[in-house]
């Protein structure tokens, strides 16, 4: 399995940092949605699903979390802990986000609006889904 973490450019000057993100150029799918956890409780795990269609990237912005990919052959754990990395999961892939620091705040860019019928939130389905 190949983890493909984006670094972005932070426009840094003697006032701090600024990263802008633009669809198909810094991120390589059209933005349709933008969601954030933040105040996460200790100990959650969050996630525990796959997409069919949708592609996702993930950037803890503030604090840090661990992620773990799975396309059903093989399983990996990818740290988060800089707001200028972005994590990308491609559809056919599980995840599941934990060990949230308090102050985590995990922005998530889709390239689809919310959708049920496109969640497979049973890891045994999944796992016939992927391997049909
Ligand atoms: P959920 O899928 O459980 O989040 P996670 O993947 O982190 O476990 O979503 C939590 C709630 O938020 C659930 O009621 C569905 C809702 N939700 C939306 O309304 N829109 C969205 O874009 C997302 C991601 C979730």
């Amino acid at each position: 399995m190949q983890v493909i973490k984006y670094v972005f450019q932070p426009h840094g000057d003697d006032r701090g940092q600024l990263i802008a993100l633009e669809e198909n150029k810094d991120i390589p799918f059209c933005i349709k949605r933008v969601y954030y956890m933040y105040d996460t409780v200790k100990g959650v795990v969050r996630g525990k699903h796959a997409h069919k269609s949708l592609e996702q990237i993930l950037v803890c912005i503030h604090g840090s979390c661990k992620v773990l990919l799975d396309d059903g052959r093989e399983k990996k754990v990818v740290p988060l802990e800089k707001p200028y990395e972005g994590l990308y999961i491609s559809n056919n892939m599980w995840r599941e986000m934990y060990d949230f620091s308090e102050d985590a705040v995990l922005m998530v860019l889709a390239s689809d609006y919310y959708n049920e019928d496109d969640y497979i939130r049973d890891y045994d389905q999944f796992l016939s889904y992927v391997n049909s």
